[in-house]
């Protein structure tokens, strides 16, 4: 047990630790989120929901694939390297809203034992319906909603079915629509396919988003030697934990550009304790962690929290000391110290 305090706040909102489980495949039933619950999550995002049907079909439509450093499939489970490349498409939770609404109150109101909170999340579609959406999640009396305006997938999705925005207008058109309609904390999830990230960041944030998650997932295309035809047959939402400088990139910048009172969550790339501590380093107030649970089991969030805590007691710092400390102490290129020839040790002898 850590003795180090683990507490962080995103806004108003206080988690125990800032180990949230991200939302995906495995957070779609309640056995799901107990499980991340019972695992010590300080926050469960749960399986997004819309009112797209396409959206629905997707998901059954949806293929998942872990690939080895050869871009060799490999078996799905925790037996995967920790460099493993994870490809795939995804659609939205199978249930229908109402369905959905009740299941996750239910889980959010069972969290209060755990001392943890179950948080609604919403992919956007049409942006009424949205909002629409958004106050019945109050109404049920959920504590946070999640608003993911930044899916890897609308350019590869029927019309409408889900969005990738990348206009700080078109941002602050809907988080502004949504902040009209509810009282509770509003967390926007935004797209990493932009190099406006802290931009539409500044949007979310003008439009009084609580929190911003950053950054969605990119696109890839693998393809297979044997068959010639593209892994999976098509563009992929990619991930791993290559990704994590990049988040820690896009957060830093924002943090930089936005200055340290806006919550910044971060996601992509997370895959223990460690790396947690390292986005937190960055910027982030809390981390989510996503496709390494769904890959690798439950328990990988308990581990975190526990690999946290050591770091933290290790460095005698809390978690919130963490948040930003590396982002702050980032140097430019100019301030470097001189190093004379220094880049002939790194050419082939
Ligand atoms: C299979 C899969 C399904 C996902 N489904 C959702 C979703 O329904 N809603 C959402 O906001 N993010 C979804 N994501 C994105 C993750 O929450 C997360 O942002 C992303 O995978 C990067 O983080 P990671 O490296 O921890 O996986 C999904 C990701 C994967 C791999």
């Amino acid at each position: 047990m850590s003795k180090s305090n683990l507490e962080t706040r995103i806004g108003s909102v206080r988690l125990k630790n800032p180990v949230i489980a991200g939302s995906a495949e495995h957070l779609i039933d309640a056995d799901g989120v107990r499980r991340a619950l019972k695992a010590g999550a300080g926050a469960v995002v749960v399986k997004s929901t819309n009112e797209s049907q396409a959206a629905r079909d997707q998901l059954q439509q949806a293929e998942y694939a872990v690939l080895d450093d050869q871009w060799q499939p490999i078996p799905w489970n925790a037996s995967a390297p920790r460099t493993a490349f994870i490809a795939c498409r995804s659609g939205l939770t199978p249930q229908p809203f109402e369905a959905w609404l009740e299941q996750t109150a239910g889980l959010d109101r069972e969290a209060r034992a755990n001392d943890a909170i179950v948080v609604a999340s919403v992919i956007l579609s049409d942006l009424d319906r949205a909002v629409v959406m958004a106050k019945q999640i109050e109404q049920a009396g959920l504590r946070v909603l999640e608003l993911n305006i930044g899916t890897p997938y609308a350019s590869q999705s029927a019309k409408g079915a889900v969005s990738t925005e990348l206009l700080p207008e078109r941002v602050a058109a809907i988080v502004n629509a949504v902040r009209a309609a509810v009282t509770i904390p509003v967390w926007v999830k935004i797209t990493g396919q932009s190099e406006r990230v802290p931009d539409l960041a500044d949007a979310a944030f003008g439009a009084r988003a609580d929190a911003v998650v950053m950054a969605g997932r990119l696109l890839g295309l693998i393809p297979d030697l044997e068959t010639c035809e593209p892994i999976l047959g098509t563009t992929l939402g990619v991930g791993g934990t290559w990704h994590l400088p990049m988040t820690c990139q896009w957060l830093a910048l924002t943090r930089s550009k936005l200055g340290p009172d806006k919550a910044l969550i971060g996601t992509n790339g997370a895959q223990s304790g460690l790396d947690v501590a390292r986005i937190m380093l960055a910027g982030a107030s809390a981390v989510e962690m996503s496709s390494q649970v769904m890959l690798r089991g439950f328990d990988l969030l308990g581990q975190a929290v526990s690999e946290l805590g050591a770091y933290l007691d290790r460095k005698q710092m809390s978690a919130a000391d963490l948040i930003g400390k590396a982002a702050d102490s980032r140097k430019t290129f100019a301030q470097m110290t001189m190093r004379q020839d220094n880049w002939r040790n790194y050419i082939p002898h």
